[in-house]
């Protein structure tokens, strides 16, 4: 695939399978990226992040079983957490479904890790796992805290302050991070950049 995705042909896509809550998260996601990508003055192609972004939960409503079945029949390499809790297939799911479609490698590696994050996602990954819990439609989310999260210097200092929000909810839900997103945790906490 060229550099050139079609962004239009893939909002039509989403808009036949995708609710409309779903697509309008998906839309504010794509959008989300493109600030953000900005306002840190990341170097990505605007045309594959914006694709990335509208492309991340395409499989996001598809039933666990279908998702399992899919993970299975593929040999997805996946995270002991992905095969407890089905839902977090989506995003391997969507990657593989990507990937066999052309696109780009930089936009797969980022939907793949998209859900528990990763120290692997690259910078493409990091803005996308950042703009999903950061998109203005989230209720997790008021926009004064939305303003101040935005006002972090760096994006790895941004992902350090989300991860810690997360941290909080995860706590008051008695669960634990993924291994995978605790591993991203402490390399941030510890200074390093993706
Ligand atoms: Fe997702
Ligand atoms: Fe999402």
């Amino acid at each position: 695939m060229s550099t050139c995705i079609d962004c239009t042909a893939l909002e039509a896509e989403l808009r036949s399978t995708l609710s409309e809550k779903r697509l309008v998260h998906s839309l504010a996601v794509s959008q989300t990226c493109k600030e953000l990508s900005f306002q840190y003055g990341e170097e990505l192609d605007e045309n594959i992040l914006s694709a990335c972004g509208l492309m991340h939960d395409m499989a996001r409503e598809w039933d666990g079983q279908k998702l399992l079945s899919y993970a299975y029949d593929h040999s997805l390499v996946l995270e002991d957490e992905e095969w407890a809790y089905p839902v977090l297939l989506h995003a391997p799911v969507a990657a593989d479904l990507l990937a066999k479609r052309g696109f780009p490698a930089q936009l797969c590696l980022a939907v793949r890790h998209h859900s528990l994050g990763s120290i692997a996602m690259g910078r493409m990954g990091l803005v996308l796992y950042l703009a999903d819990y950061l998109e203005p439609n989230r209720s997790h989310l008021d926009k004064q805290i939305r303003q101040q999260l935005l006002k972090a210097p760096t994006l790895e200092r941004l992902c350090l302050l989300v991860m810690e929000m997360e941290g909080q909810y995860l706590q008051k839900k008695g669960k634990v991070r993924a291994k995978v997103s605790q591993t991203l945790y402490e390399y941030v906490q510890g200074g390093g950049r993706l």
